[in-house]
């Protein structure tokens, strides 16, 4: 038995079933199975299931499009759609999953899911743990390609931002069991570092002794060497000269652009240290050996010309041909991607490669694409086949004027300043909300200050990832840190709020999971019970779409569910508290799955 997934390719159903937590997946199974018996002649209709927002739980809508393909030949379905709708819901094979079906007249089959099943599947992953609800997703190894900022130059708030949704998106697939190469592919190669080495020797004979004191302030340094280079035409040569020497392997060279990145290296490991940020350095420099050969290749299969003394790509629907060789005979950005793509696919076996970087950037990666395609290293139907490269593209950062976002005047800001502005202003508020309900005296230093960290740190991702990444987002402290409304800040408490209740009934949930039993008795326990199992299906769309802001939307929208039960049902000292408290606990399970997938650290005591 197989099925196919979103991306078409076939899967082992066996595997889908391991995963367990998709109500999705495993509804379409059923569906597959009932499609099969009700029209035998018709071989691989994939079922079509979805999320129903009135009738049912969930709505498989395949009726209308059989009907059509039927029509015709047969005698079996005179009611028309409706019939067929009938019968799909009759030929399901029986599972504990549904609890009853129903059929609107144009035949779609309204699914009511199991009361006991939802309570059940609840049940059984606070047992086994919320790595049972993992999806299944059918790659094995992706790079995801993310923050790369420039070497010397500032790291800017689009860094940043492909920080926070690379990291989220690297989560959420090591979460589903792949295995992620999370790549820095830092700009460390080109010609601004002729400028910056030669500036070195001549302004500071002695750097080697004086290491990191030569260099001070990089930016600084960079924008000193680059007026220089622009005002002294001597100096750019002897600068052209020493891109030279540097390329050719040159020791002095070396250790001088090993300094320079070194230096730029540590301002960026401050902020990934504060984000909680993993990454692994393989900068442009890296791919520059595989260059040559990768472009021998593309010559060899035709796809390399000659233009205005250049080597170019001409790609069908660009203006401008993708320039792999300049004028000058040197290699640049595009020739690099071209090398990092092939050396992915062919040495590091990825079979999908995500790039995080603006949306200025999508005509450079549509281009790259196409011309792999054109290659046949990716197969040129795009979004059916492995191995597969998608860009994540994501709009501006806006300031509170909706204009770019910069600190006073023209500034750049500096994000160590940034992060640290969050957490000071988490900081200073938390103590205020301390002092005012009189609980200050039971917190300790250390606690505000991990506190204040994750309040502020988590509120400046949260902020970004809410929003569909392709739109341009305003930056406001006064909004994220808002302990109201649809922020970190709010969610952090919403879940130190429950893990409150969980204490103060003084009873062990360990416990309580093993001999206590779950039931889904009122209205509202069954609305939150039911968008708790439907959190595997949603972080699949994540992976799928690569759009982290519909788990905010669903951790958002789950907090509200738990406030409606928690407002309408008694917990502690109730009759159905040990059930209720099991309710409690898988909902603070899954908050902190989605804070941990978001790359929020939670607070549990508030
Ligand atoms: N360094 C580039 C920039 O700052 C981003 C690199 C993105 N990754 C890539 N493989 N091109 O815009």
């Amino acid at each position: 038995l197989t099925s196919t997934t979103q991306q078409g390719v076939a899967v082992d159903a066996g595997q889908v079933r391991g995963g367990a937590g998709n109500v999705k997946k495993q509804l379409s199974q059923l569906f597959e199975v009932s499609l099969r018996t009700t029209f035998p002649d018709e071989s691989n209709v994939e079922p079509l299931v979805a999320v129903s927002q009135k009738f049912g739980d969930y709505q498989c809508n395949n009726a209308m499009s059989m009907w059509s393909k039927v029509k015709g030949k047969t005698t079996v379905f005179k009611g028309g759609p409706g019939s067929i709708g009938e019968a799909l819901a009759r030929n399901l094979p029986p599972s504990e999953i549904i609890e009853s079906t129903s059929v609107a007249k144009a035949g779609f089959v309204n699914i009511i899911l199991s009361n006991k099943w939802i309570a059940k599947s609840i049940q059984k992953m606070l047992v086994d743990g919320i790595g049972t609800w993992a999806p299944v997703l059918p790659v094995t190894r992706a790079v995801v390609d993310f923050s790369s900022p420039n070497i010397a130059k500032e790291m800017h708030v689009g860094h940043l931002r492909s920080t926070i949704i690379g990291d989220t998106l690297a989560r959420m697939l090591e979460y589903s069991n792949v295995d992620v190469l999370r790549r820095n592919h830092v700009g460390d190669w080109g010609t601004q570092f002729g400028m910056l080495i030669q500036f070195l020797f001549e302004m500071f004979p002695n750097w080697e002794e004086a290491g990191d004191q030569a260099i001070g302030d990089l930016q600084a340094f960079y924008k000193a060497s680059k007026l220089k280079f622009d005002e002294d035409a001597s100096f750019k040569e002897r600068a052209q000269q020493a891109v030279v020497q540097l390329q050719g392997g040159d020791p002095q060279y070396r250790r001088a652009w090993k300094q320079i990145c070194e230096i730029s290296r540590q301002e960026f490991d401050q902020v990934y240290r504060r984000l909680g940020v993993k990454l692994e350095e393989k900068g442009e420099s890296f791919y520059n050996p595989y260059i040559a050969g990768v472009l021998e290749e593309l010559t060899n299969k035709g796809l390399i010309e000659e233009s205005e003394g250049a080597r170019v790509i001409f790609i069908e629907g660009h203006p401008n041909p993708f320039i792999v060789v300049k004028r000058d005979g040197g290699f640049n950005y595009a020739s690099t991607d071209l090398a990092a793509l092939w050396y992915r696919l062919n040495e590091e076996k990825a079979e999908w490669m995500v790039y995080v970087t603006d949306v200025g950037q999508s005509s450079h990666f549509d281009m790259l694409f196409s011309a792999a395609k054109r290659a046949g290293w990716l197969p040129s139907d795009n979004a059916t086949l492995y191995p597969k490269a998608s860009h994540v593209g994501f709009g501006l950062v806006l300031g509170a004027d909706g204009k770019r976002f910069r600190t006073r005047a023209t500034e750049v800001v500096r994000l160590v300043d940034l992060l640290d502005e969050a957490k000071n202003r988490s900081k200073t508020e938390l103590k205020q909300r301390l002092e005012n309900n009189g609980k200050i005296a039971e917190w300790s230093d250390e606690e505000l200050e991990q506190t204040a960290e994750a309040v502020g740190y988590g509120a400046v991702k949260y902020a970004d990832l809410k929003n569909n990444r392709l739109t341009n987002y305003q930056f406001s402290f006064d909004a994220m840190l808002n302990d109201k409304g649809d922020t970190a800040v709010y969610l952090l408490y919403a879940h130190a709020r429950i893990c409150s209740i969980i204490r103060k009934s003084g009873k062990d949930v360990e416990e309580l999971k093993k001999v206590g039993s779950l039931v889904l008795g009122h209205e509202d326990e069954r609305v939150l019970g039911l968008h708790l199992v439907q959190f595997s299906e949603i972080v699949e769309e994540v992976c799928t779409n690569l759009l982290p802001n519909l788990l905010c939307d669903y951790l958002y929208k789950l907090s509200e569910k738990f406030t409606r039960f928690y407002t309408s049902c008694q917990v502690v000292g109730s009759p159905e508290e040990s059930s209720r408290l099991l309710l409690c606990e898988a909902t603070a399970v899954v908050m902190r799955k989605c804070f941990n997938l978001l790359g929020i650290v939670p607070v549990y005591k508030i």
